[in-house]
């Protein structure tokens, strides 16, 4: 499944985010080869949600070119055609789902919208890949007819990667998402992801603060500090062998059994993992 021109899924450039009187984002770029994955790794602040959101067309950049699919996607969608693509051909899932899950609708009606919106099957189609979505990520039937608030916040985070892949996206964007899930869930889910990714090559940008996740699921690393990328290559080689300083110091930081955030570690309070709360 190669792109036009077998060029890269998504290609970033030079991209740049200004806030006010800060710079949250300075000359990143990178390029995902279709059905590799790329984590985005950094202290809490460094600016890697600020990237996701740029590509996904959440937040504009202030430089730089975002291309996904061989198609620029620096400038605002023209239609609502070309608004429902971006949206096909990138998913994103983020840390916390609550914000981007319906709380009127069941994950089974939030993924069959996902459905209809991009693939516009029949209803017996949809019924039965619902049937095997809220399967994948593991919710029972009860929790597939529950609605948000009477799941937790693990069961959310797997409606949300449920609803994400749903669309068959060519890239996922997996920002701390299973980092609120408890260990065994965790599990599942990082063998799902990996099968998945394995059966429909698609391709994950990764962001997370737990470098054995990182380990697992991506091909290529690049760190980020204060908004530049400091380190980038294989991740096996950068993990094992940092070259920089701060990236030593960012595994040094990894959350172990025990850790608590603030003793010692380069991670903000609240990046640690809420567990799963059941
Ligand atoms: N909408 C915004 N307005 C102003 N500052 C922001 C906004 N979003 C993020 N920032 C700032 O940009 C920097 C990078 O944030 P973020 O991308 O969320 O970092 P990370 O995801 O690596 O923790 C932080 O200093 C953050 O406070
Ligand atoms: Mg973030």
């Amino acid at each position: 499944m190669s792109e036009p021109g077998g060029g890269p899924v998504l290609e970033v450039a030079g991209l740049r985010k200004v806030f006010g009187d800060l710079t949250a984002v300075e000359d990143v770029s990178f390029a995902l080869p279709p059905g590799r994955s790329l984590a985005i790794v950094g202290e809490s602040g460094s600016g890697k949600t600020t990237i996701a959101r740029m590509i996904v067309g959440l937040e504009r950049a202030t430089a730089g070119t975002i291309t996904a699919c061989g198609r620029d996607r620096s400038r605002p969608a023209r239609s609502a055609a070309d608004r429902r693509r971006r949206g096909r051909e990138v998913q994103i899932v983020f840390q916390d789902p609550y914000t981007s899950l319906d709380p009127r609708q069941s994950a089974r009606d939030a993924i069959d919208e996902v459905l209809r919106l991009h693939h516009g099957w029949p209803a017996q189609r949809r019924r039965a890949r619902v049937a095997e979505l809220t399967d994948l990520v593991g919710l029972d039937e009860r929790q597939a007819r529950a609605l948000p608030r009477a799941l937790s916040g693990g069961q959310r985070q797997r409606v949300a990667i449920a609803r994400a892949l749903a669309a068959q996206p060519r890239v996922l964007i997996l920002d701390e998402s299973v980092a609120a899930l408890d260990v065994s869930i965790q599990a599942q889910v990082l063998n799902l992801l990996a099968d998945i990714r394995d059966s429909t090559g698609v391709s994950y940008v990764l962001i997370s603060h737990d470098l054995a996740v990182v380990r697992q699921l991506t091909d290529d690393v690049i760190v980020l500090r204060r908004g530049r990328v400091v380190e980038r290559g294989p991740t096996g080689e950068v993990l094992d062998q940092p070259r920089h300083e701060y990236t030593r110091r960012l595994r040094a930081s990894v959350p172990r059994p025990g850790w608590k955030p603030g003793r010692g570690g380069l991670l903000a309070a609240g990046e640690d993992g809420d567990q799963d709360g059941r």
